[in-house]
């Protein structure tokens, strides 16, 4: 009976309890374009996280592949004074930022829990500036792979490819077979992700050389022709429709059987695994013919920009809920990428998760692990534009390979300034 004998105040006290979540209001707003099935789904787990910790997701999705409209759109909320309090970035992009003097500082956070030790150079080389943490790493997705549809590759032959005229051999089989041999999409990014992979595909000092250090000779060279004439070649096998698709339905057209595989970083086999599809049984992962053992990576991070008070404590709760080991996992298994953090177990992953995983490690021992050209991790923007142009002039047949390779040296020469 003594429950009746409560105080007025006690009461109250009791009905304060489940306050601290309500009263504290915590809430982050985060600019990102993750906008697919398999990316949504990917978000979620975040978003659920930060929610299940009492903060409030304001979501500010910018649609399109490759994040060049995110960039357009966080620059106008940037000139307004505005920034949202965490936003989806890649490489040299946080960079230009960080030399704006615009982002957040997450060190409270990264020293507590020691990020310097678990998270590769290679990423904290950009999530890091001047010293200071300003970045949380989610992933590191890589995009010399090719997904392919495993019914369409039984029926040419189901032997997956090793080399490029492996590769050119079972294109060709695809197309007798009656279905587009390549899905894909026609975006400037989309050409320059095949591209990173073609490139590679002839060598990773090439790879390093005409795309990491922009060497003039290696950009305009014979080689630079022939990576040039292979995207001629692969051009061949995709459908008159290609053009302006976005990659997550060209990704579907090899989920449904209409293509017999797409050429595109991991966040791919989200799309398949949001659409129930296995690997092994239902799609086949290979890294680009030509470029096993070398991984050309990119990482999605989460830039944090200055904020009031009242904004820092959840923006540091999402930092920290990011580099969470449990959450890498969890979260990297749904987005197809692999965890930031070199002390994730791989258990949980699938096939293509745990080769990705590994290919990473030796890639990155063995200096076979370069940053991604068309995903911003090779070049500032500039650059990445330049080629960008070029490559798709070309692939849409304005250009031909050796007028493409004498573009290319002189776009980035002009971009570089
Ligand atoms: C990449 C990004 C990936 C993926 C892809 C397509 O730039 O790193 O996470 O979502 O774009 O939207």
């Amino acid at each position: 009976m003594r429950k009746f004998l409560m105080s007025t105040a006690a009461v109250a006290a009791l009905f304060a309890a489940p306050m601290p979540m309500a009263q504290a209001e915590e809430s982050v707003e985060v600019l990102h374009w993750w906008t697919s099935g398999g990316e949504a789904a990917a978000l979620d787990v975040l978003k659920k996280n930060l929610e299940g910790q009492g903060v409030t997701w304001k979501d500010m999705p910018v649609a399109g592949g490759g994040g060049e409209a995110a960039m357009t759109a966080l620059r106008a909320r940037v000139t307004a004074g505005d920034p949202p309090t965490a936003v989806q970035a890649l490489g040299f992009d946080i960079t230009d930022w960080a030399n704006q003097g615009v982002v957040g500082d997450l060190g409270e956070v990264a020293d507590k829990e020691g990020w310097d030790k678990v998270v590769p150079a290679a990423l904290q080389n950009f999530a890091k500036h001047d010293g200071k943490w300003i970045a949380a790493p989610v992933n590191v997705h890589s995009t010399n792979w090719v997904w392919i549809s495993k019914k369409a590759l039984d029926a040419a032959g189901g032997k997956a490819p090793e080399t490029w005229d492996e590769l050119v051999a079972v294109l060709d089989k695809m197309q007798a077979n009656g279905i587009t041999p390549l899905g894909h999409g026609g975006q400037a990014w989309q050409d320059a992700t095949i591209f990173d992979a073609v490139v590679l595909s002839l060598g990773t000092d090439f790879y390093k050389s005409s795309m990491i250090d922009l060497d003039p000779a290696a950009l305009g060279g014979d080689k630079m022709v022939e990576a040039f004439d292979r995207m001629a070649k692969l051009k061949t096998y995709v459908d008159k429709d290609f053009s302006g698709r976005d990659w997550n339905l060209a990704s579907a057209m090899v989920i449904e059987g209409k293509a017999g595989m797409q050429m595109m970083g991991d966040w791919a086999k989200g799309e398949f695994l949001k659409a129930g599809q296995k690997p092994g049984t239902d799609f086949v992962c290979i890294r680009f013919p030509g470029t096993q053992g070398a991984v050309t990576f990119n990482s999605d991070m989460f830039m944090m920009f200055k904020v009031g008070d009242d904004k820092k404590k959840a923006q540091l709760q999402m930092a920290a809920d990011i580099e969470d080991p449990a959450f890498q996992s969890s979260f990297n298994v749904v987005k197809g990428s692999v965890p930031a953090r070199t002390d994730v177990p791989d258990t949980a992953f699938d096939d293509c998760g745990k080769k990705g995983i590994k290919d990473l490690a030796e890639a990155s021992s063995g200096g076979k692990l370069f940053g991604s050209m068309a995903h911003g991790y090779a070049a500032p923007a500039a650059v990445k534009n330049a080629l960008y142009d070029v490559v798709t002039r070309h692939f849409n047949g304005e250009l031909d390979s050796k007028a493409a390779a004498k573009a290319l040296a002189e776009a980035v020469a002009a971009a570089k300034g």
